[in-house]
């Protein structure tokens, strides 16, 4: 039996690396999504222009195009109906959802975010983690609720922060883990082993060893060992 894949839209607001990771790993005729549209609000984003070149719809929706919040979400809600999307990443998209959009969605949009949530909410977090005194940092894959930050966590990945780091350093090396924990989420979620029943994020035919990325996965889909060699 030939399981359908997924259809995630992505939505972004600038680099767009993340949604590039995400493209690479839908590459894989195995991987259980593909993409099919990129959406942003900044029109100049270089995101889309990546996405063009791979031979993705891209659209670009400026917030000043829109007389209110709910006009600009209601736009890009239609956007996302059009392309049937089955799963919404957020990925460095720069603006709060309004409540309706991101309740409409709820349970099959998700976002990353660059420190172990709950901890550092919000912009600037890898300075926040250095002057907090913190030795470890990393990235959260978690669904999208209303609030900034604060639904529920899917997959988690640590990175250490060394004592010659600064904020750039840092982001560096966490981005990294980024690209490879975004697909791995995106994974399971298309393949219904994440769910969110009851504002919790279930879990289901996962491995556990989470070592430095929670959940662990398959040998192939996550090389935990590289990741490990970043601690020098
Ligand atoms: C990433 O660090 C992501 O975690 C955060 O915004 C940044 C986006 O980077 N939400 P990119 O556009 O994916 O390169």
């Amino acid at each position: 039996m030939t399981t359908q894949k997924k259809r995630v839209a992505v939505l972004i607001s600038g680099r767009g690396s993340n949604m590039l990771a995400l493209l690479e790993a839908a590459g894989d005729p195995n991987y259980p999504a593909e993409i099919v549209g990129v959406i942003s609000d900044n029109p100049d984003a270089k995101g889309l222009a990546i996405a063009s070149a791979h031979g993705i719809s891209t659209a670009a929706f400026p917030r000043r195009d829109y007389p209110s919040k709910e006009a600009h979400d209601a736009a890009i809600d239609a956007e996302l109906e059009r392309l049937e999307a089955d799963i919404v990443c957020l990925a460095g998209y720069m603006r709060l959802l309004t409540p309706g959009f991101a309740r409409k969605w709820a349970g099959k949009m998700v976002n990353i975010h660059p420190s172990l949530l709950p901890l550092f909410k919000g912009l600037d977090t890898h300075n926040r983690a250095i002057e907090s005194g913190m030795r470890v940092h990393g990235c959260s894959v978690h669904f999208v609720t209303p609030e900034l930050d604060d639904g529920p966590v899917i997959a988690q990945a640590v990175v250490p922060i060394l004592p010659t780091d600064n904020a750039d350093s840092l982001a560096a090396r966490v981005l990294t883990v980024e690209h490879k924990l975004y697909p791995l989420a995106v994974r399971l979620l298309a393949l219904g082993k994440a769910r969110m029943e009851n504002d919790k994020a279930v879990l289901t035919g996962v491995a556990a060893e989470g070592a430095l990325m929670s959940p662990g996965s398959a040998p192939d889909d996550v090389d935990i060992e590289s990741l490990a060699r970043m601690t020098p």
